[in-house]
């Protein structure tokens, strides 16, 4: 694994998964203790499960949101934020609802999957809330369950942020993929949108997947150590 220099690129995107977020103690969806081996999405994350029993669902989250208050952003985090203050080219685009890139100091982040930590009125909009708990579960306005402002399965992504990340990807000459396993689209045909345009691509993941072939480099570490070393401070 070399260093790289960010000066050397003029458009970088670094595109991060649950594997980034998992030395910060935050479980991934799919691997060994992943959210979806402990809980079934079909009871928390997708709309009929909300329909069905809105309370059940907003107190998963909470749940969830708990877990992330008491987890801080690790090495990793920190080095997309200073890179992201000393480089004007730099996007995120995550897959991540934790907000953990927004607390290392990132901003701008382009969040596919949506946030932990808004909810939505399906008439009065989508609102911030951040707290451990949510502030109430019903709209001040029009007393409709408010949902939480994430894609679940079977949802359509937010199409502004969709095509922000694309055009993003697509012009952009080094691709960084972080802890995905590039199995839930679109963000599984990212790597190939970069590499299209010719971007240099490199995956940051401890274990193979089905996409790592499309990488021009795949480096098996952890986010936390190999970012730091990949990007190093001077
Ligand atoms: N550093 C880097 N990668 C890691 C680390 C780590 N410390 N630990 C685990 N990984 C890798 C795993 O090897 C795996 O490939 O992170 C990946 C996590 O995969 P998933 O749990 O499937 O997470 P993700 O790809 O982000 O899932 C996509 O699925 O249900 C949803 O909406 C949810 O955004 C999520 C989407």
């Amino acid at each position: 694994m070399n260093a790289i220099d960010p000066m050397n690129y003029e458009k970088i995107v670094f595109f991060t998964g649950a594997g980034m977020s998992a030395e910060s103690g935050i479980p991934t969806y799919r691997g060994r203790g992943g959210v979806w081996k402990q809980y079934n999405w079909e009871e928390y994350a997708c709309q009929d499960a909300f329909n069905d029993d809105p309370r059940k669902v907003l107190k998963f989250h909470e749940l969830r949101r708990k877990a992330v208050l008491e987890c801080e952003p690790h090495a990793g985090h920190h080095v997309i934020a200073r890179l992201a203050k000393s480089h004007s080219g730099i996007t995120v685009v995550t897959q991540n609802i934790d907000g953990m890139h927004q607390r290392a100091g990132n901003r701008n982040i382009l969040e596919l999957h949506g946030s932990l930590w808004r909810l939505r009125c399906p008439t009065h909009g989508i609102f911030e809330d951040i707290g451990e708990t949510y502030e109430r579960y019903r709209c001040e306005q029009c007393d409709a369950w408010l949902r939480p402002d994430i894609v679940w399965f079977g949802d359509s992504l937010d199409p502004e942020i969709t095509r922000m990340s694309v055009i993003s990807i697509a012009q952009c000459d080094l691709f960084v993929s972080i802890g995905t396993s590039g199995v839930v689209w679109p963000a599984a045909g990212y790597p190939e949108v970069a590499r299209k345009n010719g971007a240099f691509c490199i995956e940051i993941n401890p274990e193979l997947n089905q996409m790592s072939h499309l990488y021009d480099e795949s480096i098996r570490q952890t986010a936390g150590n190999a970012l730091p070393l990949i990007f190093p401070e001077h």
